[in-house]
């Protein structure tokens, strides 16, 4: 979660550091810090809150002179945020930043720091003791003894005084890139660097690199040296800005027609889809994912099983990967990731991996480590979304599973050619279909009003229209606070439904996918207990109280993807009206790289 930078240059570190954790701010946003090295010295500034509160901390400050430094910004996990948590921690000549989780941190400090001055209540801080206590005049030396005995993940930047020329980086578990150019940056995302750098390094686990400003080396955890490639970065995944819009949520739900456009144009040219997967017709498939992405996967398998005739599970990927999966080499395993860091994603995709399961990514972020160690990947070309709620994103995930069902159709020959060439040509209208979609905003405005002091709200739908409801429920509460939760509506019934007020306001979904007659009972039913109904409907043919008409899909079997935008304008407007920080909601951050 929390972001790592770092520069070796010829200017100020000071202002690249701040710039660049401006950047990952979105990973973590409870504390932040920098340290620099300026004659031979550590200075550090560490501040809970914003970068905005470290930034006026550092005005104060007129000795962290350094061309050298490293900064954090932090999602707590161990500790609350204050300014004792906040990254950098120090012991000695060291200090350094992380980004992981050190899972035996109560071990070690038990066994070998039992008299060290602990100043904060992180894992992070033993590491940084452990390297001291290690330090006996060879820096790299301190620090690979170090991390042979911490278990978990964990990104490290390190500085030490008696090298005042070097920030020293460790690998396992969880991501660091090294930026190259006039100037060597070290970043835990490349949306931090990817303007001031010219090619990169990306940090394989069990790596201990040297960063010099000129050169970089890299050895194992045993130092041996290593050879590493470049890699060059990839075009559009640079940093954007807000432009005319007042949040990042509201600017990438509005890009959702030249996302969805990407992603469909690259693997879709002239009636052809082509995609870099050899995978032959399978016993079953997997989709596994979190959140949002988890939602995609729910409705990539209506589209496959009805298109493959091949059970699909979908799960979630904290889960998949201590439940035994059954997946095997005749499992494909599908991994769903915007970041391509999502720790538990990760861990699941490595898991498919020892099984002998092929992996297929379906990932926004190129350098990312699912993408990197996926077997095959399909790209969704959202661009950088930087609002911690996913939108755009979301929105070519599911334009990635529409295809890819498709294309495993032509291939297996599992379907009528008419259905997949009406699909296909779906395919191309879905973008101009989700941009007419966008058209119902002042509605959306209007009702929004009428949920600012709501405190419970319910989505109900079946079959995609629950798809819908489960991520519209997740984006609701999200960023506007509001209690919420997703049934599929005939599951109500069993239970939920004794939570229906007067009043209580529920959202149903009513899809296009021949379930009309029955949504109508469930609409019913909660609407004899007092619920407030609105509607979210191709047809005026519903008993809500409000109808919000969405525009047509370019195929019923895509009405996931228009039925969801006036839901995520909802929540944007909801959440607006309630006065919520939109872009960086509480306690949340946009990649979550700790399980
Ligand atoms: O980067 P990922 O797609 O792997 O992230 C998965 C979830 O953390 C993410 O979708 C999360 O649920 C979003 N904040 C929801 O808007």
């Amino acid at each position: 979660m929390c972001g790592i930078i770092g520069y070796n240059g010829v200017s100020s570190a000071v202002p690249f550091l701040i710039d660049g954790l401006k950047r990952l701010e979105y990973r973590g946003y409870d504390s932040a810090g920098i340290a620099v090295i300026s004659n031979r010295n550590i200075r550090q500034e560490k501040k809970k809150g914003r970068i905005a509160v470290l930034s006026s901390a550092l005005k104060k400050r007129d000795d962290m002179c350094g061309t050298i430094g490293i900064g954090h910004t932090r999602w707590a996990t161990h500790g609350s945020p204050t300014d004792e948590n906040a990254h950098p921690h120090k012991s000695g000549k060291f200090t350094l930043v992380h980004n992981g989780i050190i899972e035996n941190h109560k071990e070690l400090k038990e066994k070998y720091l039992k008299l060290c001055d602990f100043k904060s209540e992180t894992d992070t801080e033993t590491a940084v003791h452990l390297i001291n206590r290690h330090y006996s005049g060879n820096c790299i030396e301190a620090i690979a003894q170090t991390v042979k005995l911490l278990e978990g993940s964990f990104a490290m930047a390190i500085l030490c005084e008696d090298e005042p020329e070097t920030i020293f980086c460790v690998r396992k578990a969880s991501p660091l890139l090294i930026g190259t150019g006039e100037e060597a940056s070290i970043a835990s995302d490349i949306s931090a660097i990817s303007s001031k750098a010219d090619t990169l390094y990306r940090m394989a686990d069990g790596e201990i690199a040297a960063v010099k400003k000129d050169c970089i080396e890299f050895y194992d955890f045993n130092l041996n040296k290593i050879d590493k490639e470049r890699s060059e970065f990839s075009v559009g995944y640079a940093h954007t800005e807000k432009g005319e819009f007042d949040h990042y949520m509201l600017k990438e739900i509005y890009e959702q027609p030249e996302a969805v456009k990407r992603t469909v144009d690259s693997y879709l040219q002239n009636d052809t889809l082509n995609m870099p997967i050899k995978t032959d017709k399978p016993e079953r498939i997997y989709i596994v994912a979190c959140g949002s992405a988890y939602h995609a996967g729910l409705a990539g398998k209506l589209f496959f099983e009805q298109l493959l005739s091949i059970p699909v599970s979908v799960e979630i990927a904290s889960e998949f990967r201590y439940c035994s999966p059954l997946a095997n080499k005749k499992t494909p395993v599908i991994i769903i990731s915007q970041s391509g860091e999502t720790a538990d994603s990760l861990a699941a995709l490595r898991e498919a991996k020892k099984k002998g399961a092929p992996t297929i990514g379906i990932v926004n972020v190129p350098e990312s480590s699912i993408a990197t160690e996926s077997d095959s990947v399909i790209y969704t070309k959202a661009g950088t979304e930087i609002a911690v709620a996913t939108t755009k994103a979301y929105s070519a995930q599911l334009s990635a599973l529409y295809m890819l069902a498709i294309f495993f159709a032509e291939k297996w020959q599992t379907a009528e050619k008419k259905q997949l060439s009406d699909l296909t040509e779906g395919l191309r209208k879905l973008h101009i279909c989700i941009k007419n979609a966008l058209g119902c905003e002042e509605q959306i405005k209007e009702i929004a009003a009428r949920f600012a002091d709501t405190e419970h709200a319910y989505f109900i739908g079946r079959g995609s229209g629950y798809a819908v409801a489960a991520e519209a429920s997740l984006k609701l509460k999200e960023i506007s606070y509001i209690h919420s939760e997703a049934y599929a509506a005939g599951e109500m019934k069993h239970g939920t439904i004794s939570l229906i007020e007067p009043g209580t306001k529920v959202i149903a979904i009513c899809a296009p996918n021949g379930l009309n007659a029955k949504m109508q009972s469930n609409i019913d039913e909660v609407k004899a207990r007092g619920a407030e109904i609105f509607a979210v409907t191709c047809t005026h043919e519903t008993k809500a109280d409000t109808c919000i008409i969405t525009a047509e899909a370019p195929h019923p079997m895509m009405s996931i993807s228009t039925q969801i935008i006036p839901l995520q304008l909802l929540s944007y407007h909801v959440a607006r009206l309630r006065g919520c920080d939109i872009d960086k909601p509480r306690n949340l951050a946009k990649s979550v790289t700790v399980e």
